[in-house]
């Protein structure tokens, strides 16, 4: 793998100590790589109403595009489990919607890594070019 991408799975692996998972116990730690290699990581935040809880993923990203990041090349997403954990479908959108279609690392609890592009993992997306073309028709 990559030196970057090793740094990336650890800076996950790091950020998952941090997560706040009183509910499911299911901690999960993500590490977001932007294009010009600064690593910005997140951890799942769970909340007593279960809804309002917000996974790894989507931490690392809200943080990265609130310090002005708008460019990435790839996430990282650790867990205990001893199988691959996939994002689900909400951070599918979310990712594809704000970083595109970047290499999306999995990294099981045996320490087992899957690289999986955000195109694979949501095919066919909605996007913005939707409703650009929507707007095209319309005027
Ligand atoms: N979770 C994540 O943070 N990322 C994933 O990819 C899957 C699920 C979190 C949400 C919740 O806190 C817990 O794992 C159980 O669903």
């Amino acid at each position: 793998m990559k030196a970057q991408y090793l740094e990336l799975v650890e800076a996950a692996r790091r950020a998952k100590r941090r997560a706040f998972a009183p509910y499911s116990h299911f901690h999960v730690g993500a590490a977001l790589l932007s294009s010009n290699g600064r690593i910005y990581s997140g951890c799942n935040v769970e909340i007593s109403t279960y809804a309002l809880t917000i996974c790894a993923e989507r931490t690392a990203i809200f943080k990265a595009i609130s310090e002005g990041e708008r460019n990435f090349k790839a996430i990282a997403v650790v867990s205990d489990d001893p199988d691959f954990t996939p994002p689900c479908g909400a951070c599918r959108q979310v990712l594809m919607d704000l970083a595109g279609n970047i290499d999306f690392l999995m990294i099981n609890g045996k320490g087992a890594v899957k690289v999986l592009s955000m195109k694979t993992l949501l095919p066919h997306a909605f996007g913005k070019k939707n409703l650009t073309r929507t707007k095209q028709h319309k005027t």
